[in-house]
């Protein structure tokens, strides 16, 4: 099965001049640490991402210089405050394309904006036996909000099967259409094969069937180029730290109408325009869904990352990322051919590797790595439904951001003969 890798909304592996990511790197302080006495060799990006000076300076520079509650203080620091944290509103509707800046909503991760959907707009439209559709490879942050939902709905879930390299089988997900289930919800890159999944053929045949969209982004955002318009989507949910902001930073977009009928998730201060002590009026959309004191600096650092990457250009990133993925995989496969790969080829995939070594654990092959300074994950990555499927317990997973290098991988592939050597081939 082809899957087209030049996807609307997703934006081709190839855009003007190459990124150089050693003078990337230098804007990322943690890259002079050093790690066992070795200078840090991060690949484990997908898990959460490095950060570079720009997004500290801006988290720094909202605590030195104005330090205050948003939407509250008529002083000029408590002004300054409300004024940036909107402006990241207004960057984040312009990162991912979005037509209206109200329908950016600020969550603390992708999670929480998953959650969100699930609790507010899927208790008021999912019932008895109605269906939402899933994939197998998704994190688990898009699968148990959704099972706790038709739990209690008494609902039903089903499940896109993916193929042995990786892509999920569109032929059943046409058949699961014709159960007209209300929601789809997939990832748009999976953070452990690295499939980039084509979301806007999927979202048509799920509105054709008369069904919305989630997508989750999670790990899209921070890869590829997106645009909310073009990928014809639903909802669409993303974290801020695996972009290079801080944890505690996220959103969910979705359809102006979509929101106004959702009721609120969280209720408190914020989310209310009028409060008597029996009843009370909601804050217009999107503050209606933003409970509490935000974390401000957070979300500063949200804004100045995604400001970073709009200026680094997606298009760049992508072929940067597309560029280290075929190396990746090239290198591995001639340098180490015991090993098995994991995913679709480098063309429909995003920054990330899977792979195990013959006869070793996970684990060990993630503790002898660390010695050389270098980080990869062991596991199963939040994804234990995929790993079943796959029919393994764990994976070790190598993943890139704009900051990795090639000179990443050959360091990758020198560890990874030494765990060959220490354990036997
Ligand atoms: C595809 C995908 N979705 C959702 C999440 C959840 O992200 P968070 O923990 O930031 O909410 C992750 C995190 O790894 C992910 O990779």
């Amino acid at each position: 099965m082809a899957i087209a890798t030049e996807q609307p909304g997703v934006g081709a592996p190839h855009g003007g001049t190459p990124l150089d990511p050693h003078a990337i790197r230098a804007e990322f302080p943690i890259f002079r640490t050093t790690v066992h006495g070795r200078p840090l060799i991060y690949l484990d990006s997908a898990s959460t991402s490095q950060k570079p000076q720009a997004v500290l300076d801006a988290v720094n520079g909202y605590y030195r210089e104005y330090n205050a509650n948003v939407h509250r203080g008529i002083y000029e620091i408590g002004e300054r405050a409300t004024e940036a944290y909107e402006a990241v509103r207004a960057s984040i509707a312009r990162f991912i394309n979005a037509p209206d800046v109200h329908e950016v909503v600020f969550t603390r991760n992708a999670t929480e904006a998953i959650n969100l959907v699930a609790y507010t707009w899927g208790r008021r439209t999912i019932g008895q036996s109605d269906a939402i559709v899933l994939t197998e490879m998704e994190h688990h942050a898009n699968l148990v909000p959704w099972q706790l939902l038709v739990q209690e709905k008494d609902g039903d879930l089903e499940f896109i099967p993916i193929t042995d390299e990786g892509r999920l089988r569109l032929d059943v997900y046409d058949v699961l259409l014709r159960l007209r289930p209300r929601l789809v919800a997939f990832t748009q890159v999976s953070n452990t094969l690295g499939t980039i999944n084509p979301v806007r053929e999927m979202v048509d045949r799920a509105h054709a069937a008369g069904a919305l969209v989630l997508i989750d982004g999670a790990q899209a955002v921070p890869h590829v180029p997106v645009d909310v318009q073009a990928l014809g989507a639903d909802f669409y949910v993303f974290s801020g730290h695996k972009m290079l902001a801080p944890p505690g930073s996220g959103a969910l977009w979705a359809r102006r109408e979509l929101l106004e009928a959702m009721p609120p998730f969280m209720a408190g201060g914020e989310m209310i325009r009028e409060v008597h002590l029996r009843r009370s009026e909601w804050n217009a959309i999107p503050w209606k869904f933003e409970a509490g004191t935000p974390d401000a600096a957070a979300a500063i650092g949200f804004g100045a990352a995604a400001e970073y990457l709009m200026a680094l250009g997606m298009d760049r990133v992508r072929a940067h990322e597309h560029d280290l993925i075929a190396y990746a995989l090239d290198t591995l496969r001639a340098e180490l051919p015991q090993l098995t790969l994991y995913g679709p080829p480098a063309a429909e995939r995003g920054g990330v590797v899977s792979f195990n070594v013959p006869n070793v654990h996970p684990h060990d092959v993630a503790q002898i790595l660390d010695r050389f300074g270098i980080a990869i994950r062991a596991g199963h990555h939040c994804t234990m439904p995929l790993h079943e499927r796959l029919d393994l317990a764990a994976t070790c997973r190598a993943s890139f951001n704009v900051y990795s290098t090639r000179d990443d991988i050959d360091a990758l592939v020198d560890g990874l003969r030494e765990v060959v050597r220490i354990f036997g081939d």
